[in-house]
Parts: structure tokens; C-alpha cells; sequence
């Protein structure tokens, strides 16, 4: 077996890719991080701080202000197999899920500031690797040099329907429609900010999900993961 190596997982949002870079760092026992956990982390922080303005716009000046104020930190999964999400030590795990957060993220994460302060919190989790990572910016800015990196496409249709039916599944009344209108927002914002815009790292694996079952993305994800591994002495 070779040593620990870094796994940066990318793609947009509801792709399943968190889904599989959680299995993934199950199976083979590596510390699991959602960096978009944190963005929602940060957006949950502005709500309740009073940054948002009533044009849902957010008050930028006043959450960089605030950025040394909020620490992000991961509960381990436990009984319930799911790893909670911390904001300065409280679990924000269910409220960081929610609609608005979804639909406050992206104008969050545009912020130059915010991005720093994440970007380092993640290089801070990845230094003793054995890391699995998923993300929009993991391949090309948090870990350039991540040993395996792959991006997850998916089209957004197919995005919104497992979106939808996640929502439904936790009881949410949502509208397909809504959904498929939210998540082709997010892939227009996050492809065309400024900043660590959503690309395709040039040495990442791409991985086309909406066309396998989940078993075979895991045998496939497994497969990649074992050879590169093993060569990696
Ligand atoms: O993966 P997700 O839907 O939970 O991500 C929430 C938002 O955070 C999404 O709009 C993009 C942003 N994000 C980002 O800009 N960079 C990351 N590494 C992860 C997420």
C-alpha cells in the first residue's frame, strides 16, 4: 500500500458528488470534508448577524469584517452515519440545508475575503492528507497537487429531479420547477465568478454520473482510488 494521498472531488451542485466522497472516505477510512458545508456555514452566519439586506443582497463589508469571528469545524458522523457541520461549536448541520441558505450561498461565495478564509481552513484540514474533499475549487486552488482529482457532470435536469426528490424525501414542499430554476442559477453564478470560478482541473478524471448507478460510480471511484494509491510511495 502507498502512503496517504489527497482526493479532490469537484463538480455542481447535486451532482452526487458529496454522496460519493462520502462513501468513498468510509471505505477506505480518510477524513470526509464538504467545503460547501462551509460556504453554507459562513451564509448562515450573515443571516443571523444581519448582513443580509432586504434586497437579498449581502452587506460584503461587514461580513469581512466578521471573518475572523466564525470557525468552521466537522463532527464525525456517528449513530446516524451523517457528519455535522459546526459554526463556532454549534451544530448547524439541518439550518445550513434550508432553501435560503441555498439560494444566499452563491452571492456569498463570490466574496474574495471569504474564500481566503476558507480556502485556508481546507489546506489546514488536508496537511496530514488522507483527505477526500468535494467542492467547485478543491482540484484547481485548495489542493493543486491533490494526487486524484475528479469532476462530476451531471445535466441539470437530472441535478433537479434528485434534488427534488431529496427535498421531499426530508419533508420539504418544493417545486420542481423552483428547483431546476435554483440549481441552473448556482451553475451559471459559480461558472462565471471571478474568483475560483467551477472548471475542470486539467489533470482531473471526469466522471459523467448521470449515467451510472451508484454502484458502479463506486466501483469505478474505488478502482482510480486503489491504483493511485498503490502508486504513490
Ligand atoms: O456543494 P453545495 O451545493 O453545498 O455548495 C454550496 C455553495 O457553495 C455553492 O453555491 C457553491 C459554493 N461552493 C464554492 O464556491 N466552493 C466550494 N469549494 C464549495 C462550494
Amino acid at each position: 500500500m502507498g502512503k496517504k494521498i489527497i482526493v479532490a472531488i469537484d463538480g455542481f451542485s447535486s451532482s452526487g458528488k458529496s454522496t460519493m466522497a462520502r462513501e468513498l472516505a468510509k471505505r477506505v477510512g480518510y477524513v470526509y470534508v464538504d467545503s460547501g458545508a462551509m460556504y453554507r456555514a459562513v451564509t448562515l452566519y450573515a443571516m443571523r448577524n444581519g448582513m443580509v439586506n432586504t434586497d437579498g443582497s449581502i452587506d460584503e463589508e461587514k461580513l469581512v469584517a466578521a471573518l475572523p469571528e466564525i470557525n468552521i469545524t466537522f463532527q464525525p458522523a456517528g449513530a446516524d452515519g451523517v457528519q455535522h457541520t459546526l459554526l463556532n461549536g454549534e451544530d448547524v448541520e439541518k439550518e445550513i440545508r434550508s432553501m435560503e441558505v441555498s439560494s444566499l450561498v452563491s452571492p456569498v461565495a463570490v466574496i474574495p475575503a471569504v474564500r481566503e478564509r476558507l480556502v485556508a481552513l481546507q489546506q489546514g484540514f488536508g496537511k496530514e492528507k488522507g483527505i477526500v474533499m468535494d467542492g467547485r475549487d478543491i482540484g484547481t486552488t485548495v489542493f493543486p497537487d491533490a494526487e486524484m482529482k475528479v469532476f462530476v457532470s451531471a445535466s441539470p435536469e437530472e441535478r433537479a429531479r434528485r434534488r427534488f426528490l431529496e427535498l421531499k424525501e426530508k419533508g420539504v414542499d418544493a417545486v420542481y420547477e423552483e428547483v431546476l430554476r435554483n440549481v441552473e442559477e448556482r451553475d451559471h453564478i459559480d461558472t462565471t465568478r471571478e474568483v475560483s470560478p467551477l472548471r475542470k482541473a486539467a489533470d482531473a478524471i471526469e466522471l459523467d454520473n448521470g449515467s451510472l448507478t451508484p454502484e458502479q460510480q463506486m466501483n469505478w471511484l474505488m478502482d482510480k482510488f486503489q491504483s493511485i494509491e498503490k502508486e504513490n510511495i
